[in-house]
């Protein structure tokens, strides 16, 4: 068993190990927070996307996709207010000079109290037995609710600070509260100044003429500015969605938790145009559609939660993330909000051109409020990587490093061993595989014992190996071994891609769950 507090040292140095994800350029030591990703993380990301992409556009008739450019004209920025609102809050320690986000010191002083709170409550728990009323107790123990108030009155003051634009006060705040640098250990701090997070560039080579231009740090503006564009080639009506995958990039003050919080990284965004005034009831069904969707991949149901923002983004009347039980702790995963119609209506005033839906049927013309759901892919590669490796203790008193990942998520999905480099096994696992890779990815290894063999893909998360042996040769059979049960089952060659087809069909898989 891995404990949490290994876990995620663990998690970095299996995806370094097995070719999932190295440090980008690491040959000159690295550069902060920005991560390539290797053959198995290539193909564990590509199975992510398409599994979104299918989730949300194949089986959505009023979804469609874009793939709008990382670099646009610098008023969208302006229009979406990420130029003079996308900043964080960042404070430094003086005698560590680290820096750290000012709101999230808080929001971790918060955390901790609530884990204080629930320590109490564990500890009643195992005192009390069956006779402990949890509702009573954190509603009457002092020690709880006296947690619980400091954790609470901590964020209101945070975010009536954040809104009021009142840095001094959130500084105030961190001394009060008596948070202190976790380098230094001191509570010297500079002044609360703000960051904006965008990275700049710049369009041309003349230095009188060149244009300011900025990464996009989202990806949903493109689907804005591009709202006509694709309503009217696509002949959508309200409601419809337009989905996107790709890179954003922000300038993050603190690139820690490795491929969680990185400067590039990739979002699958869907924004959802619907009536003024139905947005409340989409944000509910698309909260639902979300949550049933990471569910589908079979991780247990207490690593999510949602969270309800406390303070709303400028362009928000309701937010929530979907929170999930990473190695350290539950973080967000995604965020679905309720964007009004702030970012069509800004496009609209600085651009001049209208963005707006006429209904043929009620001859009504209207700028659409929009409901978008929005999804690191990266922070899923990491909740689905970090959730499936396990080190699992086997009857033999040996252990097995196990990669469990969601087999329709696996990088490579079936290997092929020849028991033995002769007697013609080879030319029949090659036959195997030069079959099966039209549709899966698949690979040959006939290195080793079958039992390393098997090793190497319980590491790299390969659902099934299939073995080649003498009776093959004479019974047209295959050994087939399964990944986490390890269970080993005989079935005809002919039958292999039925097996496959059953386990590893996109609607099997999605009907099944
Ligand atoms: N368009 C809305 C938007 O960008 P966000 O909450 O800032 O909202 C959406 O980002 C999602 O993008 C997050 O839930 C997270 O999964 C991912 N994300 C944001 N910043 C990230 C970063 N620095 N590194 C990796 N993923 C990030």
């Amino acid at each position: 068993m891995i404990d949490t507090e290994n876990k995620f040292k663990a998690v970095v140095s299996h995806a370094k190990e097995y070719g999932f994800v190295f440090a980008s350029s690491e040959i000159y030591d690295g550069l902060g927070a920005v991560y390539d990703y290797g053959p198995n993380g290539v193909e564990l990301k590509k199975n992510i996307k398409a599994y979104w992409w299918k989730s949300m556009v194949q089986l959505h008739q009023n979804i469609v996709g874009l793939d709008a450019a990382i670099l646009m004209h610098p008023k969208t920025w302006k229009a979406s207010g990420h130029i003079d609102a996308f900043n964080d809050p960042l404070i430094d320690n003086k005698d560590s000079k680290k820096r750290y986000r000012a709101d999230v010191l808080v929001e971790e002083y918060a955390e901790k109290r609530r884990q204080k709170a629930q320590k109490e409550i564990d500890k009643a728990k195992k005192r009390y037995g069956a006779a402990f009323n949890e509702q009573e107790f954190v509603t009457t123990n002092k020690r709880v609710l006296r947690y619980y108030q400091e954790a609470d009155t901590a964020i209101q003051r945070l975010t009536s600070a954040l809104e009021s634009d009142d840095l001094k006060g959130v500084k105030d705040l961190i001394v009060e509260l008596g948070i202190k640098c976790s380098v230094s250990g001191s509570a010297n701090w500079t002044d609360v100044k703000q960051f904006n997070l965008m990275f700049k560039t710049q369009l041309g080579a003349d230095a009188e003429t060149a244009m300011d231009l900025y990464l996009r740090p989202e990806t949903a503006q493109g689907i804005f500015v591009n709202f006509s564009n694709v309503q009217n080639t696509s002949r959508m009506k309200i409601p419809f969605g337009i989905a996107q995958i790709g890179k954003a990039f922000r300038n993050e003050i603190v690139a820690r938790q490795f491929v969680f919080r990185q400067r590039e990284f990739e979002q699958m965004e869907m924004q959802f145009f619907v009536r003024p005034g139905e947005e409340l009831k989409w944000f509910e069904y698309w909260k639902k559609e979300r949550e049933s969707w990471h569910r589908s991949l079979g991780f247990k149901t207490e690593d999510y939660r949602f969270h309800p923002h406390d303070k709303l983004a400028h362009y928000a009347n309701a937010a929530t993330d979907i929170e999930f039980n990473f190695p350290f702790g539950f973080k967000e995963l995604e965020g679905i909000h309720s964007r009004t119609d702030f970012d069509l209506s800004a496009h609209e005033r600085l651009s001049g051109k209208k963005l707006q839906f006429f209904d043929p049927e009620t001859k009504e013309r209207y700028t659409p409020y929009v409901i978008e759901t929005s999804v690191g892919m990266d922070r899923m590669f990491l909740a689905v990587f970090s959730k499936a490796l396990e080190e699992e203790q086997l009857d033999d008193g040996k252990t097995r490093t196990v990669l469990k990942l969601p087999a329709i998520l696996a990088p490579t999905k079936i290997a092929v061993f020849p028991l033995v480099k002769r007697d013609g096994l080879p030319e029949i696992a090659q036959e195997i595989v030069e079959d099966l890779k039209w549709d899966y990815q698949v690979l040959y290894d006939d290195k080793d014992t079958v039992g390393r063999r098997y090793r190497r893909q319980d590491a790299v998360g390969t659902p099934f190996c299939v073995t080649v042996d003498y009776e093959s040769k004479t019974e047209e059979s295959v050994t087939v071994r399964y990944r986490d049960s390890m269970e080993q089952k005989r079935i005809k060659i002919a039958e292999l891609k039925t097996l496959l087809h059953q386990e590893l069909d996109f609607r099997n898989w999605v009907e099944r769950k």
